[in-house]
């Protein structure tokens, strides 16, 4: 594979562009669109993805609704606001994104150039999530107190964000400091953002990896084959307790069972502060089609239920530091002044 670069979301000339990662890491095809529909289609199927990537695509999306449309009503606000908000329950960055674009409406909705003002606000969602996540991969070298083999699980870098990453990019400025030396990274079933994306970006940025699968990482532990964890997260409670990607929660007790630290980073946009703890968020359950088939093929019988939660809640006590643009924290975690 070549080591070019990728922009897997854009906005360019009054079009949202994104790379369909559905088809990586074998095709990398950019889809075009400015119909906000479609970018909530590509939400619900995980082509666009990743939780600060959602928020961000549904803040063009949301402008988008008013680019061939003179009129500024409050209908088709709430139409494209309510389309959207649906996509994905678990991401708390895609209804702070909604709700930031939201704010500009109810001041400016009586505005003649509606769709400008709300574009520039999707805009400055945009260039906000890149500068973060360089902010944490600068705090994230915090975390590394000798050369390293880390594991990884999901995917968290240029594909399930505006910028460089948040958990990736901890690992990436860790390579690039010398502070990490190797990758292993969790395949992530059902839905392989590990295998497919987080192995597709590794590769791109040169950092040594394998991969194996999920339940692979004990084994590794057992051998004391990983020094640290790193992963994002898709929504913090103010107590700390962090919802990501599912298995994420067994990394956490395999590492606190093995005395392994485990870190978990994502840009202050994850943290929800209406909610105390973990037991109050939202877990999206998927389709049970995505554990039987396997690129439509099947690998069970489509009668069989299936429990498919996309998310599980790690509880913060077995977390040892949350990475955020701002810092790193430690447990007991209070975010209500962050
Ligand atoms: O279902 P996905 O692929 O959108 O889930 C993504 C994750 O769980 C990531 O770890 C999380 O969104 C953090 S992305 C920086």
């Amino acid at each position: 594979m070549k080591k070019t670069d990728y922009y897997p979301i854009d906005f360019k000339e009054d079009f949202f562009v994104f790379l369909d990662q559905t088809k990586l890491p074998f095709e990398e095809v950019y889809v075009k669109t400015d119909d906000y529909n479609k970018i909530a289609e590509a939400i619900e199927r995980l082509e666009v993805r990743g939780a600060p990537q959602i928020g961000v695509s549904a803040a063009y999306a949301l402008a988008l609704a008013f680019k061939n449309n003179n009129s500024n009503s409050s209908n088709i606000f709430e139409t494209a606001y309510n389309r959207l908000a649906k996509t994905r329950p678990t991401a708390v960055n895609l209804f702070w994104a909604l709700n930031e674009v939201k704010k500009i409406f109810e001041e400016k909705k009586d505005s003649e150039n509606i769709y400008k003002l709300l574009l520039d606000k999707a805009i400055e969602i945009h260039k906000d999530d890149i500068i973060k996540c360089d902010k944490i991969g600068q705090n994230g070298l915090r975390i590394f107190h000798k050369k390293s083999n880390v594991l990884t699980h999901c995917n968290t870098g240029k594909l399930a964000t505006a910028g460089d990453g948040t958990a990736f990019n901890v690992i990436r400025q860790g390579y690039l400091n010398n502070l990490v030396s190797f990758v292993y990274a969790d395949e992530t079933r059902p839905l392989l953002q590990g295998s497919r994306l987080t192995a597709f970006e590794l590769e791109k940025s040169g950092i040594p990896f394998s991969l194996q699968s999920d339940s692979t990482a004990a084994v590794l532990m057992q051998k004391k084959m990983v020094d640290l964890v790193v992963v994002g997260a898709d929504r913090i409670a103010l107590n700390g307790d962090t919802a990501n990607k599912i298995g994420t929660y067994s990394l956490a007790v395999l590492c606190n069972f093995h005395e392994i630290p485990f870190y978990i980073s994502a840009p202050t946009t994850t943290i929800d502060k209406t909610i105390l703890t973990g037991e109050d968020i939202e877990i999206e359950l998927r389709s049970k089609f995505e554990l039987l088939k396997l690129n439509n093929i099947n690998v069970s019988v489509d009668e069989y239920e299936a429990f498919t939660p996309a998310f599980d809640v790690t509880p913060s006590h077995l977390i040892s530091g949350i990475i955020t643009e701002k810092d790193v924290y430690t447990f007991p975690y209070n975010f209500l002044n962050e």
